[in-house]
């Protein structure tokens, strides 16, 4: 039989890979936005990462982190576990980085950023290592 708690996980996993997809590629957008000289082309980025962020990331944060809780919910024993106690740290982290590119976002557009794409394109590994991170610790349980 399928499990209440089963299926809240399937749509938690979809939400959270639509959360990734929309942050790995904004970042990857602040890269070239950040290195483009013409106006033209910095206004499509900026259309770009407003769309990518208010229809995908934003929303796809939201929905994760309420069908996480969820699962908290149906199963609260979760908390008391290392583990998850740690990859809610994670999460804590790559929601405030998540954020953190909404606000860097109007920066651009507003042509009063100060971080170069240089500095974008290191940036860009904190989510992916935070990713990286959470998916060992949920699947391995290591601890
Ligand atoms: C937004 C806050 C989040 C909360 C509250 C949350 C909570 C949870 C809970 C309660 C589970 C079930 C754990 C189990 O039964 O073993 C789960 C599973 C999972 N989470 Fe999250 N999560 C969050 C964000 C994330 C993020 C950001 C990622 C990846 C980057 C992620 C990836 C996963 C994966 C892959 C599973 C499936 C593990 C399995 O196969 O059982 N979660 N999450």
């Amino acid at each position: 039989m399928i499990s209440l708690y089963r299926t809240v996980l399937a749509f938690h996993v979809i939400a959270v890979i639509s959360w990734m997809a929309g942050i790995l590629y904004l970042f990857r957008l602040f890269v070239y936005h950040a290195q483009e000289t013409e106006n033209i082309v910095k206004q499509r980025f900026g259309v770009m990462e407003n769309k990518l962020y208010k229809i995908i990331t934003y929303p796809a944060m939201w929905v994760s982190l309420a069908l996480g809780t969820t699962m908290i919910g149906l199963q609260p024993f979760l908390l008391e576990t290392h583990w998850f106690r740690l990859k809610v740290v994670f999460v804590a982290f790559l929601m405030a980085a998540t954020l953190w590119a909404g606000n860097i976002r109007h920066q651009l557009q507003e042509n009063r950023c100060k971080i170069s794409s240089k500095a974008f394109r290191f940036l860009n590994e904190i989510p992916t290592l935070l990713m990286i991170g959470i998916v060992l610790l949920v699947i391995l349980k290591p601890f």
